[in-house]
């Protein structure tokens, strides 16, 4: 039986709306942009390697404790946190999840609009508008990164504004399936071209040199950004479940998803990167190659315009439409988790509150469009510090205040006997101490607090 609540804050139609709309949270440019330009500077499969250990022995247990501690509420984060907590610091979980949420919105909607902007790059360059080309996409420009980032907001906001299963869940539905299609026709396109083959070896073969503390951080800090958790996103979408779905197995399907999607990625951007090359770009930046955004708005347009013709207009302005597609699912993700606080905890109708929270958001946004050296902050306070934290304050939450146990009754709602299982006991385990430890240890070595 739905519990009740679900059913009046709305809820998905179907298992397959949860996986998508939750893939589609994680799928973004964390994975098309952030990790393969990560695998790129720190040992390509190296960096693969280490990733997918920590999407599957970390991120997978916190996302299931995730899912678990949403459903059995049906509440926000805050909400939830308070309902199974047992004192009002239990809250502060919950606001601290709220607080990375709203943040890492506002920078993130400035980068999702230059992913816009580039798509009119690519169409003004081709029609020999090169003045307007350049013009778009200077990703300095205070008063264009305004305008972009209001017209992802506006998309944002009215996805939200339809509901959960009526905007979410259609919008995810529409957009992650033509997500995979676009990536995987721009892989074969790409590997196909000589040129493009060093690329995948430098990808595919591990420089084991390369892993150090640092690297295994970024790695960790790369899975939690990329799974969306830490932050409420996955305890909101959690929180809209049927009682009677299968929690280890969406969980598993969602973190799949996205360590694929991350793969494909690399697929698309370390081949690219080395076509590139053979076409006379540079790719190396003082013996390193070039990563972050000079990658994703310098090299690859280069790459496109070289192309040229139908073919390179077509190859450039659909690369960036993914782009966006990916944000657009991510950023949905990232304005639930406010606005069902607001709903649930103020009593705000939903499209009153996803319209003054998403505004108020803008204008962080727009403080962000004028000094863009301020993403580089907020990513390090509140993903890369802020994601791992809210990680191990649920999964000691979930172990020491609230019980295994009596997660377990949750879990085995959809799953029987699941607390006898393998993958049961281990998950005990994980969310206990492995998960809890493996990632403090963690941060506190990034933060230079003590050295490995
Ligand atoms: N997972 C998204 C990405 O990989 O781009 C970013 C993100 C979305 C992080 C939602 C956190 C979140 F709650």
């Amino acid at each position: 039986m739905a519990n009740s609540t679900t059913t009046a804050r709305g809820n998905w139609n179907s298992k397959l709306g949860f996986v998508l709309a939750a893939a589609g949270s994680a799928v973004g440019l964390g994975n098309i942009w952030r990790f393969p330009t990560e695998a790129a500077s720190n040992g390509g499969g190296a960096f693969l390697i280490i990733y997918l250990i920590c999407c599957f022995l970390i991120g997978f247990p916190v996302m299931m404790a995730e899912i678990t501690i949403g459903r059995k509420t049906g509440k926000n984060p805050v909400g939830a946190f308070k309902e199974l907590g047992s004192n009002s610091f239990h809250a502060l979980i919950g606001i601290w999840a709220v607080i990375c949420g709203v943040m890492i919105l506002s920078f993130y909607t400035v980068i999702a609009g230059w992913t816009i902007s580039y798509v009119f790059e690519e169409l003004f360059f081709a029609a020999g508008m090169t003045g307007w080309a350049s013009w778009i996409s200077d990703t300095s420009n205070g008063w264009l990164n305004a305008l972009f980032s209001v017209a992802f907001m506006i998309g944002t906001i009215s996805i939200i504004r339809g509901g959960v299963s009526e905007g979410i869940e259609k919008a995810t539905k529409t957009l992650m399936p033509l997500l995979f299609g676009i990536l995987i026709l721009l892989i074969g396109y790409v590997v196909l071209q000589p040129g493009s083959s060093e690329g995948l070896a430098v990808y595919l073969q591990p420089d084991f040199s390369k892993i150090t503390p640092q690297l295994i951080f970024a790695a960790m800090g790369q899975a939690f950004f990329s799974l969306s958790l830490g932050m409420g996103a996955i305890i909101t979408y959690g929180s809209y479940l049927s009682p009677d779905e299968d929690i280890p197995q969406v969980a598993a399907l969602v973190t799949g998803m996205d360590a694929l999607v991350a793969f494909l990625a690399g697929l698309l951007i370390l081949p690219a990167m080395y076509l590139a090359q053979a076409n006379g770009i540079a790719i190396f930046e003082g013996g390193q190659l070039i990563a972050g955004p000079d990658l994703i708005f310098q090299v690859l347009p280069a790459l496109f315009h070289g192309i040229g013709g139908t073919l390179g207009v077509i190859i450039g302005s659909v690369f960036f439409i993914l782009l966006s597609m990916a944000a657009l699912t991510s950023t949905i993700s990232l304005l639930e988790v406010p606005v069902s606080y607001a709903i649930d905890e103020h009593q705000i109708p939903r499209r009153k509150a996803a319209m003054i929270i998403g505004l108020g958001i803008l204008l962080i946004s727009l403080v962000i469009s004028f000094k863009v050296g301020l993403i580089g902050t907020f990513d390090f306070i509140f993903s890369q510090i802020g994601l791992p934290l809210g990680g191990i304050l649920v999964c000691v939450f979930l172990a020491y205040s609230w019980k295994t146990s009596n997660a377990f009754k949750e879990l085995e709602r959809g799953h029987a006997n699941f607390s006898q299982t393998v993958v049961g006991k281990s998950w005990k385990a994980f969310v206990m101490i492995i998960c809890p430890v493996v990632i403090l240890y963690n941060l506190l070595n990034a933060l230079g607090w003590f050295s490995l």
